[in-house]
């Protein structure tokens, strides 16, 4: 049978080169050099990175590019934009959740993401962020994967109602227990939102994902109660502490302590440089402290890192573009991780770490896996990441769903070249 697709001679993230791959009936039938087929269309990658695509595992997607309705925020602080982001809710409709949302996937498609995790407020008794994004899910569903999660973004015992909304908003259909233990009134009151969250998901048999310590309070360790918890409840490789960010300023000794704890309990870490890059320090005079956490420790470890987007164009966060290597490069620069491994395994926590973390089905360029793949202008994940590369071709099952011209300039230079490209040789 003829094949319906072959991609010619592409380098993949693993450091494979001048591989062919080839695609029939949606799927990857065979990955290798010089395969002696003909497809129905061809691509020719030649030198170029194809990757799976970009998986952002922690978003906000009810808040999205809502940036000021009905205000700015004036002090760029996470509590402002919590206590904006209130404001915002009140006057929020289902219908402009879905637009602003449709509006953001389609962005985030044409950069190459075709996973997302979203947390959606369930501090609402109107539930207007979970109606919208349940119907967000469904139809975007052919081209982007989003998965939900219940997220008591005004605190589960602080925001009344909220145990009951979240409980409402798991019935309709969201898909994952989430929660925000450092805002809580209390450590006590964070500890127990832990223990009943995880107790839930436990009961319902679904993952967990939860805003953990993010802030700069070396003596939040809720992250400490969500690995022992998950341990104590069997849901070892279903749980992920989100931003972490407490863990940059806790003492060494107890994060020598920590870290082997958050192994042995499989919880995964998501951290989210662009945001809390801007957030984290605030109260700091100098140094400042960067607020993210440790990801090389905990790569050391053996924890899965994921970089997740967070925020584009929101309460919290005025910029943004739906772009992981955005995502990675300040990872990089953040976390000082500018080794060549280092490097590639950034470019890891935006692709293959955050689909194993999702537990995303068929993804992956082995025979077998789905033909969702993305052909970068750039020859391997560094080139990616140090160029914000471009997105020549994303394909979902085998078929071009967005594509973008290489980055290139006209010049008109005395005794220059009449065009240069961002990517040397
Ligand atoms: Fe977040």
């Amino acid at each position: 049978m003829q094949p319906d697709l072959i991609i010619r001679g592409a380098n993949l993230p693993d450091g494979r080169e001048g591989v062919d791959i080839v695609v029939a009936d949606g799927l990857v039938q065979a990955v290798g050099p010089r395969i002696p087929a003909e497809g129905r269309e061809e691509i020719d990658a030649h030198g170029l990175l194809v990757t799976p695509p970009f998986v952002d595992a922690h978003f906000h997607m009810d808040a999205t590019l809502s940036l000021g309705i009905p205000r700015l925020n004036r002090s760029g602080t996470l509590l402002e934009g919590i206590q904006l982001w209130g404001e915002l809710k009140r006057v929020l409709t289902v219908e402009a959740v879905v637009e602003r949302a449709l509006a953001y996937c389609d962005i985030a498609v044409a950069q190459g993401i075709q996973a997302i995790r979203s947390h959606v407020d369930v501090c609402d008794d109107r539930l207007t962020g979970v109606h919208g994004l349940l119907e967000v899910k469904r139809r975007v569903a052919p081209y982007l994967t989003l998965q939900l999660v219940a997220f008591p973004q005004d605190g589960l015992y602080r925001s009344p109602g909220a145990r009951e909304n979240l409980r409402r908003a798991l019935d309709m259909g969201v898909d994952l227990v989430g929660g925000i233990p450092h805002f809580e009134r209390t450590m006590e009151d964070g500890r127990r939102s832990v223990v009943e969250l995880c107790e839930l998901a436990a009961e319902r048999g679904l993952m967990v994902d939860m805003h953990c310590d993010e802030t700069d309070d070396p003596l939040s360790r809720h992250i400490e109660t969500l690995a022992a918890e998950t341990r104590r409840l069997g849901l070892e490789g279903r749980v992920a502490g989100s931003h972490c960010t407490s863990m940059h300023s806790m003492d060494n000794y107890y994060a020598s302590k920590l870290l082997p704890l958050i192994r042995e309990a499989d919880v995964a870490i998501i951290a989210n440089p662009l945001i809390n890059i801007t957030i984290q320090g605030r109260h700091d005079t100098y140094p400042k402290r960067r607020g993210m956490t440790r990801v090389p420790e905990l790569w050391a470890e053996g924890v899965p890192v994921a970089f997740g987007h967070d925020c584009v164009m929101d309460p919290w966060y005025s910029l943004g573009s739906g772009d992981m290597l955005e995502v990675a490069h300040m990872a990089v620069h953040v976390g000082l991780l500018t080794s060549q491994e280092a490097m590639r395994r950034c470019f890891d926590s935006v692709t293959s770490v955050p689909a194993a973390i999702l537990g995303l089905d068929g993804y992956g360029l082995e025979p077998g896996c789905r033909a969702d793949m993305v052909v970068l202008d750039a020859r391997d994940p560094v080139e990616a990441i140090r160029l914000k590369a471009a997105r020549l071709q994303v394909l979902r099952a085998g078929k071009v769903i967005a594509q973008s011209p290489p980055r290139r300039a006209e010049l008109r230079l005395p005794g220059r070249p009449s065009a240069v490209a961002l990517r040397r040789g």
